[in-house]
C-alpha cells in the first residue's frame, strides 16, 4: 500500500514538473478593504471560504476598475497555468475577469490576455487557466461591477505554476540547455520553446526578445524550430508557438521558397 502510494505520487512529480511560484514575489492591490491584504491570496487553506486575513479583497468604492497583482522576485518566469479560488458565492463579482500575464505593471495590463471570462453566465470560482508565456507579472483585472460597489477583487487563494526562466524539470531544478536560444527552454519537459543553437542564425543575430534570426539562418537549416535536425527531415508542428515568424525566416534565407509548406 505504502509502495502503491509513492510510485503514484512520483508520477505526479513527472507530470507536474513546474510548480508554484508565489513564494518568489509579492502581491499588491488596487486598493485595501479594511485588514484585508494583497498577500492573504498567497498562503493557505487552498479553498474558496472568505475571512480577511486569507482572502485579498479590495475596496467596494465604485471605482472603475480593480486588480490584483503578482511580481516574480527574480525577474521573468515562463508560466505554464495559474490556478484561482475565488470567494464563494460571489461569482458574480468575478464575473467579466480578465487574467494577463505582462513584462510591465501597467494598468490596464499591458501584455498577454490568458484568459476573459466569457458572457453570458457565471464563471466556475475554482479555475486552472492555462497561459504558456513568459512575464515578470501576472495580473487579475476586473472592470465589471455591480452599480453599488464597482468592480470587486476577492481572490482566496492563487498559484502560479511555471519555473524561473532558464531552468525546468520537477521544482524547476534542471538549468536549460545552452543549445537552446536564451538558454530559455519549457518547464516541462526542457525543450527549447525559441529552438535551439543559435549557431544556425546567420550572423550568429538572433533577436533577444522573440529567439528569431535577424538574418535568417545559415544555409541548409531552418534554425529556430530546427529541433536541431537539418530541414530534409524537418517535421513541422503546426501548433508550436513560434511558427509564426520562422516562416519569414525561413523565406529570407532560401530565396523566398517556403518551407513551411
Ligand atoms: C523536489 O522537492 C521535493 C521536496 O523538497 C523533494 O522531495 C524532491 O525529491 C524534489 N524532486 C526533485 C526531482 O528534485
Ligand atoms: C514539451 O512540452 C510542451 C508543452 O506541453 C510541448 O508543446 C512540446 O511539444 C514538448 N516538447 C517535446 C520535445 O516533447
Ligand atoms: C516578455 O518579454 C519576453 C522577452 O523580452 C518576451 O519573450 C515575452 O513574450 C514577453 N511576455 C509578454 C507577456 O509580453
Ligand atoms: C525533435 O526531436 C525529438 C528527438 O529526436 C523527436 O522525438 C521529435 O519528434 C522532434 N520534433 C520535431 C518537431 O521535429
Ligand atoms: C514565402 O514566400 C512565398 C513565395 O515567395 C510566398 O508565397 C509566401 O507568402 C511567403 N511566406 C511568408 C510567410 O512570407
Amino acid at each position: 500500500m505504502l509502495l502503491v502510494l509513492l510510485i503514484h505520487t512520483g508520477i505526479q512529480w513527472t507530470i507536474r514538473a513546474q510548480h508554484n511560484l508565489t513564494p518568489f514575489g509579492t502581491a499588491s492591490q488596487s486598493s485595501m478593504f479594511i485588514r484585508s491584504s494583497a498577500q492573504g491570496a498567497l498562503y493557505p487553506p487552498i479553498s474558496n471560504e472568505f475571512s480577511l486575513q486569507t482572502c485579498s479583497t479590495t475596496n467596494v468604492d465604485g471605482a472603475s476598475k480593480a486588480w490584483w497583482m503578482f511580481q516574480f522576485s527574480f525577474g521573468s518566469a515562463f508560466i505554464t497555468d495559474i490556478t484561482i479560488y475565488y470567494r464563494e458565492g460571489f461569482a458574480y463579482r468575478m464575473d467579466g475577469f480578465k487574467l494577463y500575464v505582462t513584462n510591465s505593471s501597467n494598468i490596464p495590463p499591458d501584455g498577454y490576455l490568458c484568459y476573459a471570462d466569457p458572457d453570458p453566465g457565471l464563471p466556475d470560482i475554482t479555475q486552472t487557466i492555462p497561459c504558456n508565456q513568459l512575464g515578470k507579472y501576472v495580473i487579475y483585472y476586473d472592470t465589471k461591477g455591480d452599480d453599488k460597489t464597482g468592480p470587486v477583487v476577492e481572490l482566496c487563494y492563487v498559484s502560479i505554476n511555471g519555473c524561473q526562466k532558464g531552468m525546468w524539470g520537477a521544482n524547476c531544478s534542471k538549468q536549460c540547455s545552452s543549445i537552446c536560444i536564451g538558454q530559455h527552454c519549457h518547464p516541462e519537459n526542457g525543450s527549447c520553446v525559441w529552438g535551439c543553437d543559435e549557431q544556425k542564425c546567420f550572423n550568429n543575430k538572433w533577436d533577444m526578445h522573440t529567439g528569431a534570426c535577424t538574418e535568417g539562418c545559415v544555409r541548409g537549416w531552418v534554425s529556430q524550430i530546427c529541433n536541431c535536425s537539418k530541414y530534409e527531415s524537418v517535421t513541422y508542428d503546426s501548433s508550436s508557438i513560434i511558427i509564426g515568424f520562422t516562416s519569414t525566416t525561413v523565406n529570407q534565407t532560401f530565396g523566398g521558397k517556403n518551407y513551411l509548406k
